[in-house]
């Protein structure tokens, strides 16, 4: 892999880290403002790029910004609130803003393909827990045993016992115990290491029967009752049932649980970088909760990946005091150290930092392999890092001159050190993202998967562009511009498929009345209205379920409602051309025979009757329905969506534009195209996915 470029050196040469060696891992450490996050920032804006998907853990919401950038740094909206703070039009300052931007790249005199990489190659994804502000990201309530468990509690004991005490903790204080529930711990723990080496999966509910009624009579050396007592055992159940019932713990599910195998998986040729954004939880306690969770989701999952020596993925965790602290052992220092410990093997690299050295463990600050440290206030902070890192005394003066962005490292494997400016980022560094804007990069993010039942499209999505551009209008002789491809895209529309009754009469002479059954489909989406077609009911045979992009996706109204509110439409236009019909009539009967107004009402009285059978028919067609029915008696079944993809292309010229759809069969269809022409909601609606 290309080494990655982070700075300059104090003579001026390129800064550039290795990325294998980010496997031993790093620590920055500096003052508030001294540029740490920056730094970092520029690793993992680098690595992406070169293809390593990332974790960041960002407990103040500034990371989040690696999802602002473009390629001409335009910045836009995003700008605006820092413009208005400096009392600047937010235009202008944008500008400016780019101007920095450009600068600063362009000093790195880099192609332009880098800053190309970054921006169209990776893709952001804001996590928030116990929220949907981001993509929500919940802590399972599955307690899944780790892969191998009864195997690795045979070669590596001790782990396995860590483990479980890690995931017994966890829960533990979700349910509200402080780091001293010893007891409690241990009662958890052992009914987790009886289920997981059977290889059972638990869940809380089936984890609060067996708090009440353990199946085993001696915890450790102690008979139960004298280990725990009962009524702490209740205690324990009502606080774990907690979890389930009460509606602020619930928050904790809400969502999917981390996946990594998705979340550190190329996802439309994108390299992840997925950001953990802490400030949803409320609580110090809580992040800390969650952060355990997820590093030991972490680990459970990297130990399932094979061993590599190069750099495979990166975590970042932001602001780590607190989390690895010299004395305590809280279960987050031990799951890190557990990280740590494997991240060689499994090509993890971990990158840290923190502002508070004095807050951090000893073995994490002596073992790192790069270590940057800033600009550092404190006689303590220095002392701290310079006995951590065996500097030399004069050390002092050095780190106490650094200014923002300058770094004293060390490469310990190289036994390097020197001074590093670290160099401008690609994406715009500001601020904490406000709730509102982390919204709305999540819209514009890379789109989730859905699965669905879906027909697919038979004739490869290549063929259509090929065929768009085909009958795009180019410049004839005499010149004149060009059709543009606004987009060509496989989108794919909502269909309900329902069934229904009515009461028909059967029998030439007995009139008996049975009950007959049909079936038919119809778009679900109230923006369009093309009527019933009971012939997709015969595509039925064709439909699978398929992973899409949600941005393919056009949602349906899944229920038969919309069937109702078309049959209820139809009924009040019946009862309005009858009335108008009748209205007619009595004005007809009364006209003298020779009125010339009379003719006109004839027409009027045909006209309406003429088009009141033609909705009725069709209507009627749709639904295979014998021409006398009672609405009334129409009883609606159930309803199932499925979706059905089309080509839509749209192409424009000189402010004219017309589309081209093509069905799943690869055949025109004008029906959908002229729709999206005349109807400016259904437009607007299949535009918005295929636009992004
Ligand atoms: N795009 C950019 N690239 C590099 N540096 C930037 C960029 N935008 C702003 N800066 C500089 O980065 C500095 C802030 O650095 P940073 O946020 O990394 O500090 P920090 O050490 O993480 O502070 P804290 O401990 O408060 O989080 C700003 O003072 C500014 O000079
Ligand atoms: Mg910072």
């Amino acid at each position: 892999m290309v080494k990655l470029l982070i700075g300059q050196t104090g003579d001026g040469k390129p800064f550039t880290v290795d990325p294998s060696s980010l496997t031993k891992h790093t620590v920055v450490f500096g003052a508030t403002g001294s540029g740490k996050t920056v730094l970092c920032k520029s690793i993992m804006e680098e690595a992406s790029s070169q293809g390593t998907p990332v974790l960041a853990i960002d407990p103040k919401g500034d990371i989040g910004c690696l999802a602002i950038r473009s390629e001409n740094f335009s910045f836009r909206p995003f700008s605006d609130n820092e413009a208005k703070l400096l009392g600047k039009n937010p235009e202008d300052y944008a500008k400016e803003l780019a101007g920095q931007y450009h600068d600063s790249y362009n000093a790195l005199a880099r192609d332009d393909d880098e800053l190309n990489r970054f921006v169209e190659k990776t893709d952001v994804r804001i996590f928030t827990p116990r929220s949907n502000t981001g993509l929500p990201v919940s802590m399972s309530p599955r307690l899944t045993p780790p892969k191998d468990f009864a195997k690795k509690m045979g070669e590596d004991p001790s782990l396995a016992l860590d483990m479980l005490e890690l995931k017994a903790s966890n829960l533990l204080r979700l349910a509200g115990y402080s780091e001293d529930g010893k007891v409690q711990r241990s009662l958890i723990s052992t009914i987790l290491e009886d289920e997981w080496k059977s290889g059972h999966e638990l869940t809380i509910e089936k984890l609060i029967e067996l708090v009440s009624n353990p199946p085993f009579e001696k915890l450790g050396m102690l008979h139960l009752d004298d280990a725990i007592s009962k009524r702490e055992r209740n205690e324990l159940s009502r606080r774990l049932n907690v979890l389930v019932t009460d509606a602020a713990a619930r928050a904790w599910f809400l969502g999917e649980p981390p996946d990594f195998d998705r979340w550190f998986h190329k996802s439309q040729g994108r390299i992840p970088i997925n950001i953990v954004d802490l400030r949803t939880i409320p609580s110090e306690e809580g992040k800390q909760v969650f952060v355990e969770y997820l590093l030991q989701e972490l680990f459970y999952w990297i130990n399932r990946q094979e061993g590599t020596q190069t750099l495979q993925y990166l975590l970042y965790f932001d602001e780590i005091h607190g989390y690895c602290p010299p004395i305590r052992e809280p279960p987050s220092k031990k799951i890190l150290m557990h990280l740590i410990h494997v991240s060689r093997a499994f090509g993890l690299g971990i990158v840290m930092a923190t502002q508070n050295p004095v807050d951090v463990d000893y073995k994490i600050i002596s073992n790192a392999n790069f270590r940057f440290i800033g600009n550092l206030s404190t006689r303590q902070d220095i002392e701290r890092v310079r006995t951590g890192l065996s500097l030399r005394a004069d050390a002092f003066q050095v780190i106490s001159g650094l200014k923002t962005r300058q770094f004293y490292y060390q490469i310990f494997d190289q036994a390097e050190s020197g001074i590093l400016s670290s160099r401008w980022l690609i994406s715009y560094h500001r601020g904490p993202l406000e709730p509102l804007e982390i919204k709305r990069l999540k819209e514009g993010a890379a789109p989730e998967k859905m699965t669905v039942r879906a027909v697919p499209l038979s004739v490869p999505e290549e063929v259509f562009l090929r065929d768009t551009d085909r009958k795009r209008a180019k410049k004839g002789i005499l010149g004149g511009t060009e059709e543009r491809i606004v987009f060509a895209k496989k989108i794919f529309l909502p269909y309900l498929d329902f069934t229904y009754r009515f009461p028909a009469e059967r029998g030439l002479l007995s009139k008996q009345m049975v009950m007959s059954e049909g079936r038919s489909t119809v778009l679900a989406l109230r923006e369009a209205n093309f009527g019933f077609d009971p012939r997709l009911v015969e595509l039925a045979s064709m439909l699978a379920d398929m992973e899409l992009d949600s941005a393919s996706i056009i949602n349906g109204v899944d229920s038969t409602v919309l069937v109702s509110e078309r049959l209820a439409e139809l009924k009040n236009l019946l009862r309005d051309y009858e009335a108008q019909s009748e209205e007619r009539s009595k004005q007809y009967e009364v006209l003298p025979k020779e009125s010339p107004t009379r003719e006109n009402l004839k027409e009027n009285i045909e006209f309406l009757r003429k088009t009141k059978l033609l909705r009725w028919k069709m209507f009627a067609d749709g639904l295979q329905l014998p021409t006398k029915l009672d609405l009334d008696k129409l009883e609606l079944l159930e309803g199932t969506l499925f979706y059905m993809p089309y080509f839509i292309a749209k192409l424009s010229r000189g402010g004219e534009s017309r589309y081209i759809v093509w069905n799943h069969e690869g055949r025109e269809d004008d029906t959908i195209a002229d729709e999206m022409t005349k109807n400016k909601k259904f437009r607007t609606l299949i535009e918005t996915r295929a636009i992004p």
